[in-house]
């Protein structure tokens, strides 16, 4: 596996992702009784935002670093800007932003396949019993952990997609995942290149989901092109109440705030169930 996500961390996808992810968290955290959050694929946790690499290209200067400094009018992205900027210097990952926020009645089995990247995992943790870090596969851990003894859980699935076939194991695995745990939320996190594409992918993930989705979107470039990274998206199974209503608030606020590409947008969008 080339993928290393520290080229990648704080960009404006990962933005996307984690403004989303705190908020999914907190609507779980509204309830006093615990839950599981499930993170397939954690990546290290904490990435340096300057040392090491070629500042002048680096992802973050157009993701995060747009927001560093700006005070945000939606609530979701205040609270996310704040833990994301708790350690200046280093920008949080899913992981990181989850271990933030967890209580003690709440458990995290964050998963990662490459071995040094999860020993990075590992030491950027301070160690918690409600906290488990496994270096291994995160698609098999939806079998092995599913449905959680709390009967309450945040599974966020978040694939490099290195290869086409990626597309379609995740859809299984979803399947799979909601078959033993079909209450949870599950928040899985797609690249977008061209918008057909991505409409027939979801299409297909909402057959076989068969619950209540809800799509978000950001894109900085027109998704026609097939080639780079034009726009990100995250499928929400079992949206949590109220999570699309404040969404409509803070996504086109945060694409204001990123957006210096014409043919940028976003969009959200409810899709019912199928009928049976
Ligand atoms: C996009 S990054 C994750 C970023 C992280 N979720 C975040 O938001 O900070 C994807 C990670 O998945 C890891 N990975 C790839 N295949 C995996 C698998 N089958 N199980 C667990 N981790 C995997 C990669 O090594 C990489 O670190």
């Amino acid at each position: 596996m080339k993928y290393r996500h520290s080229y990648h961390a704080g960009n404006f996808a990962d933005v996307h992702k984690h403004v989303t992810l705190v908020a999914l968290l907190d609507a779980l955290l509204r309830k006093d009784a615990g839950f599981l959050y499930l993170d397939t694929h954690a990546g290290r946790g904490s990435y340096p935002l300057e040392a090491g690499r070629d500042t002048s290209q680096a992802e973050w200067r157009d993701g995060v670093g747009k927001l560093l400094g700006t005070t945000p009018r939606a609530a979701e992205l205040t609270r996310w800007l704040a833990l994301a900027g708790a350690e200046a210097g280093t920008y949080p990952g899913s992981p990181l932003l989850a271990a933030m926020l967890l209580r003690p009645a709440d458990r995290a089995a964050l998963f990662e396949l490459q071995s040094d990247e999860c020993a990075a995992l590992h030491d950027s943790l301070t160690s918690a019993a409600r906290i488990r870090v496994a270096c291994g596969d995160g698609y098999h851990a939806l079998k092995a952990l599913l449905p959680p003894a709390e009967r309450r859980g945040l599974i966020f699935i978040d694939p490099p997609y290195e290869e086409p076939a990626d597309f379609d194991r995740v859809i299984d695995a979803l399947a799979n995942g909601l078959q033993r745990f079909a209450t949870g939320v599950f928040c899985v996190w797609a690249p977008v290149k061209h918008a057909t594409d991505l409409t027939r992918w979801v299409g297909k993930l909402a057959r076989r989901a068969a619950r209540p989705i809800l799509l978000s979107q950001l894109w900085r470039a027109p998704r026609d092109a097939r080639a780079g990274l034009a726009g990100s998206a995250l499928v929400i199974v079992n949206p949590p109440w109220q999570i699309e209503a404040r969404m409509r608030e803070w996504l086109p606020e945060l694409q204001q705030l990123m957006a210096n590409h014409s043919g940028a947008g976003y969009e959200v969008r409810s899709i019912p169930p199928p009928a049976p």
